[in-house]
């Protein structure tokens, strides 16, 4: 069987994946990774150097060539040099505010799948990691439509997503503001698939997203503490528009493998955040009742959030130590 080569785009007409092929050209951000797994962003620039302890390595020398080479600095010190790849460009880039680790973005675009040509509303944009990975997955015919309320946020994401796209990309529209209060000024027509909230206070944005989303839309929030999901999860339930939350967390630990050594990593991303899902109702349908009554004292005399519409009476009254 003959597969036929996979049709790239061409250079006049990027495809927006953020990914680029051939010699490396000037004005291309490159990942030097040393001996020691020490990694350096550097920006190719004609006549300029990169310095460090082993020395210095002229750019002249990397531009021009296919990246996945090992050049050596003028002490003798060996690079390996690559174009980094979206999730390294991710925890690299500059920071306004905390980015979403991949681990997470990765979980976000599966879990609220998100899909080419969808259109999905983010809040808030911090410093534009989580609407790389976005934008990627939802293409140049698809729309992300992201709102920051702090404007000095809005400029590094800006800055960073058309650094890592290498220009404006045509499916990307950003709003200073605040979701709650910007996104009922969307067209009626704007149909949002999926919404992702990563911010303090996302249970204060659900009923605009409800409003927003569309039948079987996909909401999305994630969140650092306990306290938090806790909120989110009980505010998403009492709206009463939303199918049961779902909530979980991933971890992700490294393995040594090396020979007969192989074992886990001594470091792993543990605790990075909580992520929870629910599914938009179509207008005016309820989620089934649940049939499993809550847990002894879940919503009891000492409980002070949000409730269930359907919660019996007499499990106000229970303690949660009983
Ligand atoms: C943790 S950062 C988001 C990081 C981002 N997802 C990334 O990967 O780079 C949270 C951001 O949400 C913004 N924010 C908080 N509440 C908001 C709201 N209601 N509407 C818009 N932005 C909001 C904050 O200003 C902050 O920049």
């Amino acid at each position: 069987m003959t597969l036929e080569p996979p049709v790239e785009a061409p250079l006049d007409r990027p495809d927006w994946s953020g990914v680029r092929r051939g010699p490396l050209q000037p004005g291309e951000w490159v990942r030097l990774t040393d001996a020691k797994g020490r990694r350096h962003h550097v920006c190719l620039e004609p006549g300029r150097r990169f310095f460090s302890n082993r020395g210095h390595l002229e750019h002249d020398l990397l531009i021009g060539r296919e990246e996945g080479f090992t050049a050596t600095s003028s002490l003798g010190g060996e690079y390996l040099v690559l174009r980094p790849l979206l999730h390294e460009f991710a925890v690299s880039m500059p920071r306004g505010a905390a980015v979403v680790y991949p681990k997470d973005a990765a979980q976000i675009v599966t879990m609220a799948d998100v899909f080419p040509g969808a259109h999905v509303v983010e809040a808030g944009v911090g410093s534009g990691a989580l609407t790389c990975f976005l934008l990627r997955a939802v293409g140049p015919t698809g729309r992300v439509s992201s709102y920051e309320r702090r404007k000095e946020f809005a400029e590094v994401a800006r800055r960073n997503v058309t650094q890592f796209f290498g220009g404006e990309h045509p499916a990307w529209r950003l709003t200073v503001g605040d979701l709650a209060g910007e996104l009922p000024a969307t067209p009626a027509d704007a149909r949002v698939d999926r919404a992702v909230l990563d911010m303090l206070a996302p249970w204060e944005c659900i009923d605009a997203v409800a409003a927003a989303l569309a039948p079987g839309g996909t909401v999305c929030a994630y969140v650092a503490t306990t306290t938090q999901l806790s909120r989110v999860v009980e505010t998403v339930r009492s709206h009463g528009g939303f199918t049961e939350p779902q909530a979980w967390e991933s971890l992700v630990r490294e393995w040594h493998v090396e020979g007969l050594a192989v074992r886990p990593g001594h470091r792993m991303s543990g605790h990075t955040g909580f992520l929870v899902t629910a599914r938009r109702m179509a207008p005016g349908e309820r989620p089934p009742v649940k049939r499993r009554r809550p847990a002894p004292g879940a919503y009891g005399i000492d409980y002070a959030g949000p409730r269930p519409a359907d919660l019996p009476a007499q499990l106000e009254l229970e303690s949660y130590d009983e």
